[in-house]
């Protein structure tokens, strides 16, 4: 049995900019890993268009999705930024770095990358919190048992 499926996560939209480019990605991958400094870190797979944007970008968002947000993980999570423009006809604004916003959300996170490491077929970002806003005190969309999960 699949046992990491047993490790539940919040399902978050991360989302970046470089020059003119901004793109949005699915992650559940993403957890707290330092208090002082306040830390986060994304495990981002080497295929995904993110990653190339993520490589060489100074930011990156976290976007919180609220349990009512599934169609946006699965929209963000489905196609790839390489060969679609995911803002089309969603709601967000910009960031003073311009980094997406999303409306909607449970909360908002900008971190500045301050470390990539290597991990396997995924890298993963450490983000330096230096941004962050709560909007909508409701509960978060969980990913867990290889899916998102109804009804939490
Ligand atoms: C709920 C959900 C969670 C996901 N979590 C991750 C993740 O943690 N890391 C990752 O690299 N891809 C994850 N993915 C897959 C990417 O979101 C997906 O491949 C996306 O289309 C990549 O877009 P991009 O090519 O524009 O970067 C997830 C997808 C879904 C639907």
């Amino acid at each position: 049995m699949d046992v990491v499926k047993k490790i539940y996560n919040s399902t978050v939209v991360v989302t970046m900019r470089l020059n003119d480019k901004i793109n949005g990605i699915s992650v559940a991958w993403i957890t707290r890993v330092s208090i002082n400094p306040k830390l986060i870190v994304i495990s981002i797979g080497k295929e995904r268009f993110s990653y190339l944007l993520l490589k060489s970008s100074s930011f990156f968002g976290v976007n919180i999705l609220s349990k009512f947000q599934k169609d946006l993980a699965i929209h963000f999570g489905s196609v790839s930024g390489r060969d679609y423009d995911k803002f089309e006809g969603i709601d967000y604004e910009l960031s003073k770095n311009g980094i997406p916003i999303l409306k909607g959300i449970v909360g908002y996170i900008e971190c500045e990358i301050v470390r990539i490491y290597d991990a396997g077929d995924h890298s993963i970002f450490v983000g330096k919190i230096i941004d962050e806003k709560l909007y909508n005190n409701v509960e978060p969309l969980l990913y867990g048992e290889h899916k998102i999960l109804e009804g939490f």
